[in-house]
């Protein structure tokens, strides 16, 4: 098991930006998916950690208070939204209880040690307050992956332990998915998403386009006490 790489500043104009939201032809829309209870629970300032460009912010109401956290330059300068903070996730510059929700999308699976963050996470948040997390499926993409995805430091199958392992088991709630969610519309958007994925470039030849992938994953909830 291995932490997925960290390339944001060494490959900012490739891999990263090759993700095409147009492909979510039957998303649950999982920036919306994922924020509703934040949104329903009128739960402020959220502080989005691995906020990458932001884009979550646009899911958000605008009476709510967002904080965006990255460690990449290149992530922050696409950016446009609220009050941005370069920082290292595992050390938040913040004080103890001052969030109602914290968000770590898709990057909990580059730590090592990803509790650290989530440990993080915890200290920040207000008693009642909500953690989020998402991450992909071992068994995700199984069209492009039939042998499935390496395992990594926090993925679907091992996300809802580590985060137990902070809140405690009886804080956590899971809600995956598992759908036809992404439609590939030809050869250049298969090899993009190949690369995206960190699949081999071979992966691409393998298949047809048009391509529906089958995607799995989940959200991990976990309420502080
Ligand atoms: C896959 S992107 C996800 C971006 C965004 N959350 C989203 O869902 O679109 C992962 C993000 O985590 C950030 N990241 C990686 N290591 C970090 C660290 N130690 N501290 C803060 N952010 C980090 C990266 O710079 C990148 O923007």
């Amino acid at each position: 098991m291995s932490s997925t790489p960290v390339d944001y500043d060494l490959d900012p104009a490739d891999r990263r930006p090759a993700w095409d939201r147009t492909w979510e032809v039957a998303s649950p829309d999982w920036d919306a998916t994922g924020m509703r209870r934040i949104v329903a629970e009128d739960l402020s300032p959220v502080l989005d950690v691995g906020c990458g460009n932001g884009v979550l912010a646009e899911s958000l109401p605008p009476r709510s208070r967002w904080i965006g956290l990255d460690s990449s330059p290149a992530q922050l300068a696409q950016a446009t939204a609220g009050r941005l903070v370069r920082a290292d996730a595992r050390r938040l510059p913040f004080g103890d209880a001052v969030f109602g929700a914290v968000v770590c999308h898709w990057m909990l699976y580059h730590f090592d040690h990803p509790a650290e963050v989530i440990t993080e996470a915890h200290r920040v948040l207000r008693p009642g307050g909500l953690f989020l997390a998402s991450t992909s499926a071992r068994i995700n993409d199984p069209e492009l992956a039939p042998q499935g995805y390496p395992a990594t430091t926090f993925d679907a199958e091992n996300a809802p332990a580590i985060a137990a392992s902070v809140f405690g088991d009886q804080a956590v709630e899971v809600e995956a998915w598992d759908g036809p969610y992404l439609l590939l519309p030809n050869a250049a958007a298969v090899q993009r998403y190949v690369r995206h994925h960190f699949l081999p470039p071979e992966a691409a030849d393998s298949v047809t386009a048009p391509l529906t992938l089958t995607k799995r994953g989940c959200f991990v909830w976990a309420r502080k006490h």
